[in-house]
């Protein structure tokens, strides 16, 4: 982290809540003052009231006409699918078959796992994603090299190595009792290093023996403070692949349930095809949906419904899914939820998507008071955001009037290169 105060003057916005069910839940300032020190923020606020509290000698980094905003958080992407992104298929099960489980394979080799993290991480903060819970594979050594990369660049970001004992290729399984004896090394390891975290990483029901689930199960329990995620009813084919593999299952999501895998700090990746007892579970438990539009529009997956999430105020994130999506930008996953959400009868602004992005991810994953805001004590991740980055936004910027037209043409319109700087810790990783 850097030393020293420094502040940042532009268009700052952050939120407090969920736009969606309380309408003061934003601060903007559209001549905006960002303090931080020692990689911190001190302050967020009115640039005129703020820069006279600021101690004789502060450095002021001039970002007016673009957006200080806090960095993105993906809440579900596979990092050694980076190399086969845009694998054409036509769906889920013949993707996995075809391009995924034989690039997996390849991280069985912590050279390889190293040089894929590197890029991985660089390209994530390239795309203003400062913090992610991302998927390894199923060897220890992938889980480490990620872990090792995110290390070096002091990132806040959340893996685990995958389990899966059956249904897969020979090459990508492990044991039940293997498979908890990594992850229990991995937890010991690296959970609570610097800013990393450990996910309990079960690939999905398919993969999994009824053993390797009550051994995840049991491991949650045994470490109540390490993350969980998977996959869970995305695709039509899976979900009856399951029915047949769990017959005595309530439904997709109820496996989990009875492995104890509903909780706080579970993110469940897709969540499309539930019904209303799954909503209802998910929502109790406290455990959050990862949406990933692109992903679900690239694999002809379905469409998230977002009446029925927010019916039952399930904790909702979003995500990219690489590679199973198709891009890395926040921004791009912004506007495919949009569309998503409009074909559903359903609204999605564009403040809730940033909330969703940032907040609220911060919330799902019980870190809000550490990241995905400007309250003041929280760490200093950060991105600056050029409304105009290409000659189309430049005009459409112009016209835009309110808040919400703003932010819809940068979600709509914008990619990576809209990402002008992207920090952590107070300390500048990326510039345009
Ligand atoms: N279901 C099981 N594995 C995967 C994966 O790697 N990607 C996606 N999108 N779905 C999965
Ligand atoms: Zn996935």
């Amino acid at each position: 982290a850097s030393s020293g105060m420094h502040a940042y003057r532009g268009r700052v916005l952050h939120f407090l809540g969920d736009p969606q069910f309380d309408p003061q839940a934003h601060a903007c300032w559209d001549d905006g003052l960002l303090i931080v020190a020692d990689g911190k923020v001190v302050n967020a606020g009115d640039a005129t009231q703020l820069l006279r509290t600021l101690p004789p000698g502060t450095t002021v980094t001039d970002y007016r006409g673009k957006w200080i905003v806090p960095g993105f958080i993906d809440t579900h992407v596979h990092y050694p699918q980076t190399d086969i992104i845009a694998s054409p298929s036509p769906g889920l099960l013949h993707w996995l078959d075809t391009y995924t489980f034989p690039e997996e394979q390849r991280f069985a080799d912590g050279n390889h796992a190293t040089g894929v993290a590197s890029f991985f991480l660089d390209t994530l903060l390239r795309h203003g994603t400062t913090t992610a819970m991302v998927w390894s594979t199923v060897h220890k050594v992938s889980a480490e090299a990620l872990f090792t990369e995110a290390a070096r660049r002091d990132m806040r970001l959340i893996t685990g190595k995958v389990l899966m004992d059956r249904n897969c290729p020979d090459a990508l399984r492990d044991t039940a009792e293997s498979g908890a004896r990594d992850s229990a090394d991995l937890i010991a390891t690296w959970h609570g290093t610097q800013r990393l975290a450990y996910a309990l990483t079960l690939r999905f029901a398919p993969t999994s023996s009824d053993a390797q689930l009550v051994a995840c199960g049991e491991l949650a329990q045994q470490h109540p403070d390490v993350f969980i995620q998977t996959h869970v009813a995305e695709n039509h084919d899976e979900v009856r692949w399951v029915a047949e593999l769990f017959p005595d299952a309530r439904s997709y999501l109820d496996v989990y349930d009875r492995a104890g895998l509903l909780r706080k700090r579970a993110v469940y990746g897709h969540a499309i095809h539930l019904d209303d007892g799954d909503r209802q579970r998910l929502a109790e438990s406290g455990a959050a949906v990862a949406h990933c539009p692109t992903s679900n529009l690239f694999l002809g997956s379905g469409l998230y419904d977002f009446h029925a999430s927010d019916a039952h105020r399930i904790a909702l994130t979003l995500a990219t899914d690489v590679g199973g999506g198709n891009s890395f930008s926040m921004l791009g996953v912004m506007n495919e939820a949009h569309k998503v959400a409009r074909l559903g009868g359903y609204h999605l602004s564009a403040l809730r998507m940033f909330y969703l992005a940032t907040r609220g991810a911060a919330e799902a994953l019980g870190w809000a008071d550490r990241i995905g805001s400007f309250a003041p004590g929280c760490e200093a991740d950060f991105i600056v955001l050029d409304p105009h980055c290409t000659p189309l936004l430049v005009r459409r910027s112009a016209h835009c009037q309110t808040l919400e037209e703003h932010l819809f043409a940068l979600a709509l319109l914008g990619d990576e290169r809209a990402v002008h700087a992207t920090y952590l810790q107070g300390m500048r990783v990326h510039q345009a």
